[in-house]
């Protein structure tokens, strides 16, 4: 490709506190439809997350090692302006249920209607993982729960970590 424009690019906006498979799997897959993917980090000073932004986007960057075509970075503010500032004339969002869907349509018209030339796309997510959130990862790890089969397994012991250090982690406010 010859330059920016031509370029599809794509981003990928989210909490991913933590980063779960089934991120993971809308990564890799949209990653073969875009020459570039960015995962964006929404910092979101509002909410209080488990992890960082910084430790969200170093545990994205460890388990995409392996897509060279997969950028991660951390944003604050609309996910349109971090998809303009990126050259991105798509988003993309995973669609797990139907009882995502009423959330997801409304923020993409919005997002349309204030960034017409972007574009949203809806995976559908892989049915392994169609009940999976990280919400409810945090909360199965807060109680003791095995999280392996949820999230990355470089990601499990960090998890278990944070965890601890945050004395049973805490009331963390409800990001998917
Ligand atoms: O992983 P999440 O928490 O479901 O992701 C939600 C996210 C980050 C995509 C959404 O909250 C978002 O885009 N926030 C940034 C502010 C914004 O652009 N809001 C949408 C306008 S309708």
């Amino acid at each position: 490709m010859s330059s920016e424009e031509n370029l599809r690019i794509g981003v990928y906006p989210g909490s991913f506190d933590p980063i779960t498979r089934g991120h993971l799997d809308i990564i890799e897959r949209s990653s073969r439809i875009f020459d570039r993917l960015v995962v964006g980090v929404l910092i979101n000073s509002a909410k209080k997350p488990l992890f960082s932004a910084d430790e969200r986007v170093k545990m994205i960057q460890s388990v995409t090692r392996h897509l060279p075509n997969v950028e991660v970075r951390f944003f604050d503010g609309l996910t349109v302006d971090f998809a303009q500032s990126e050259h991105a004339h798509v988003i993309v969002r995973g669609l797990r249920a139907v009882t995502d869907f009423e959330y997801e349509l409304q923020m993409a018209q919005m997002n349309y209607t204030m960034r017409p030339g972007i574009d949203t796309i809806f995976l559908t997510t892989d049915l392994r993982y169609a009940y999976l959130s990280s919400s409810i990862v945090r909360e199965v790890a807060q109680y003791g729960g095995d999280i392996s089969r949820f999230v990355p397994e470089e990601i499990v012991p960090l998890v278990k970590q944070k965890i601890r250090d945050s004395d049973g982690g805490g009331q963390t406010q409800e990001v998917r």
